[in-house]
């Protein structure tokens, strides 16, 4: 990196926008442009933070004539894969929001422009920066609760959005899942193999395509990882992260309501019916900086040091394929292999 900052373009200044200006900020990152094909929402945020910077809805030229180090993709799914592959090919890095991409093809191809332009692409699970979830990472890695065996995650809430996620077909798997699916990865270690998924739409529901899931994921550690979503489920609701149970070989991790996360594993090999337990402490989180923070730090440490970030596309891409196994299940009333 020859420059003292570095310098980044920020494309699609929509809502999400909003948690990624500060943290480029406080950085020091040089915001060279922001483009969106709507001109005014890219001015509204140059106004909003102060920024003296090229506002266009030409991303070709805006990355000819800035020559970023990187990009930010903040666009809809759906544009993800051609904003990213752009950017590639024009010599910037790239960090783009989740999902990957609106499909699995899409995926592939910026997997293979980063190889070909020997660019890093990587993509932002927010969720990955959040201290809790660190913690827990840590603690299930130190073998506290011994082997980890059976995984579960349930997710029951009643967001009524009222905008695009009420008309898609499978709203609950493709535009919420992909968080929970990437946490299991990130906290046990463990890689998708395979996935048997009912999508359903239950009675009262006010989507038209499945609001809700249940899905069996066998993991490449010899875990199975359980998922039960719902998001039209009115009444007690879960967490946005969803709740959580793992289970060990010497005891149990329970993360609920993101309260702080609780292991309880048994106290003495005796021969007690149910064998006494006990509460121990989790690892700490060394995590600095969270949320998008988090992501964006990696992708620092990446330009300043080459430290490959966790979520290089290599990697993430295998989140992106448990949801395309999930649907492709669903669809054909059966287990399916999980393939990038
Ligand atoms: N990590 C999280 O928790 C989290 C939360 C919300 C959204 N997201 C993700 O962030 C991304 C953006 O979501 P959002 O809520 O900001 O959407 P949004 O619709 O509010 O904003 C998207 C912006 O991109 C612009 N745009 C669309 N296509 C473009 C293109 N080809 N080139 C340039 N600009 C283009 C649109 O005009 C719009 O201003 C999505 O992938 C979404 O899943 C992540």
């Amino acid at each position: 990196m020859e420059r003292a900052n570095p310098r980044c373009i920020v494309v699609g200044a929509g809502g999400i926008a909003g948690a990624w200006f500060p943290p480029l900020l406080e950085e020091g990152v040089e915001v060279a442009a922001i483009v969106d094909l709507n001109s005014e929402a890219a001015s509204a945020r140059a106004r909003e933070y102060g920024l003296d910077c090229l506002v266009t809805d030409d991303l070709d030229s805006a990355l000819r004539s800035t020559a970023p180090d990187f990009a930010v993709d903040l666009t809809p799914p759906e544009a993800h894969a051609d904003v990213t592959v752009a950017c590639l090919h024009a010599g910037a890095h790239v960090i783009g929001e989740k999902p990957m991409a609106a499909n699995l093809d899409q995926a592939r191809r910026m997997v293979g422009a980063s190889e070909q332009t020997g660019r890093l692409f990587m993509v932002s699970q927010s969720r990955r920066w959040d201290r809790k979830h660190d913690s827990i990472r840590r603690t299930l890695a130190s073998g506290a609760i011994g082997k980890v065996g059976t995984v579960a995650c349930d997710f029951f809430l009643g967001p009524h959005f009222g905008g695009f996620r009420d008309q898609m077909e499978s709203p609950l798997i493709l535009d919420m899942a992909i968080h929970h699916f990437d946490l299991v990865r990130f906290l046990t270690g463990a890689d998708p193999e395979w996935v048997f998924c009912h999508e359903h739409n239950p009675a009262g529901s006010w989507y038209r395509g499945d609001a809700a899931a249940v899905c069996v994921f066998g993991m490449s550690d010899g875990s199975v990882f359980s998922y039960r979503g719902s998001w039209c489920a009115e009444g007690f609701p879960t967490s946005w992260n969803g709740d959580w149970r793992v289970v060990g070989s010497r005891g149990t991790l329970l993360y609920a309501s993101d309260q702080e996360p609780r292991v309880q594993r048994v106290a003495r090999e005796d021969d007690g019916f149910h064998r006494p337990l006990e509460e121990v402490e989790l690892v700490p989180s060394s995590l600095e900086k969270t949320g998008m923070h988090g992501a964006l730090a990696e992708m620092l440490r990446f330009l300043r040091e080459g430290v490959r970030p966790q979520t290089e596309c290599h990697d993430n891409i295998q989140s992106l394929a448990m949801v395309f196994a999930a649907l492709e299940s669903s669809k054909v009333d059966g287990p399916v292999r999980v393939r990038v």
